[in-house]
């Protein structure tokens, strides 16, 4: 019996590209996790010659099968159209056109953390969740996913709000905290005071927290004062190669659950 090829996704973020083989049954990876650092100039030209050597390590598991590729930016049709936090070539470029030439198969791009949202919401805290759920990643920069009863709102770029006269993310992402050395006390004054600012805006029933440092959510999460639930993410920083491979392989109409 032949198995069919497993999908792969592929994080490409400012400080790593990521890709790993995914198992839709479960939700995880179904091999180790291959991360190269991301050149210092990550043009297009550069990040997708990355892109490609990963994929060829996976080539064994996932040979034909679909690719889901995340950017951290506003992408629609596999054109990318902003660069918060990559290089600016990437404005513009059909990234979607040239990754599927250089990987020889279909490949469908969207933004980060509409990726780490989907995983989220197929298998970490969102599942089964209904209403208006925000997915919130904290990292170099702020990412959101915005979900109405289950469907993704492609883009929101919740991170780029203007609050207090900053944009929100030189604020309150953990790039932030990092840059400026902040206690986890005083980032949480940041956090709540985007927090309250969104949840004015969206009414959401339920925030998720995203990204590397939703693991020590116990340091900041309960120093919020907000109205909506707020709790972290299962997937942490894996969900976006998990939600990228799942919507990957929705669009190549060969759901796997
Ligand atoms: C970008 C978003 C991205 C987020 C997280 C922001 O600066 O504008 O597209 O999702 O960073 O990487």
């Amino acid at each position: 019996m032949t198995r069919s090829p497993l999908p792969l996704g592929i994080d490409i973020g400012g400080s790593g590209i990521k890709g790993a083989p995914v198992d839709l049954e479960t939700g995880s990876f179904a091999a180790d996790r291959i991360r190269i650092e991301t050149p210092g100039a990550s043009t297009p030209k550069a990040v997708i010659k990355i892109v490609k050597e990963i994929a060829g390590e996976f080539e064994s598991q996932c040979g034909d099968g679909p690719v889901g590729v995340t950017v951290p930016a506003v992408t629609s049709g596999g054109v990318v159209h902003t660069a918060a936090n990559i290089d600016k070539g990437w404005i513009g470029a059909d990234a979607g056109a040239m990754l599927t030439e250089a990987l020889g198969r279909p490949v469908h791009l969207l933004n980060d953390a509409d990726a780490a949202g989907v995983g989220e919401m197929q298998y970490g805290s969102g599942r089964g969740a209904q209403g208006t759920v925000l997915v919130v990643t904290l990292g170099t920069g702020i990412g959101s996913a915005l979900f109405v009863d289950g469907i993704l709102v492609p883009n929101t770029e919740l991170g780029h709000l203007e609050i207090d006269g900053h944009d929100a993310e030189k604020r309150a992402s953990n790039g932030a905290r990092e840059a400026d050395d902040l206690s986890w006390e005083k980032w949480a004054k940041r956090l709540q005071r985007y927090f309250r600012h969104v949840e004015n805006l969206f009414w959401p029933d339920l925030i998720v927290i995203g990204g590397g440092i939703s693991k020590k959510s116990d340091k900041y999460l309960p120093l919020l004062d907000i109205r909506t639930p707020i709790v972290p993410a299962t997937l942490r920083n894996d969900a976006g190669i998990i939600g990228a491979a799942w919507i990957a392989t929705q669009k190549a109409g060969r759901p796997g659950r």
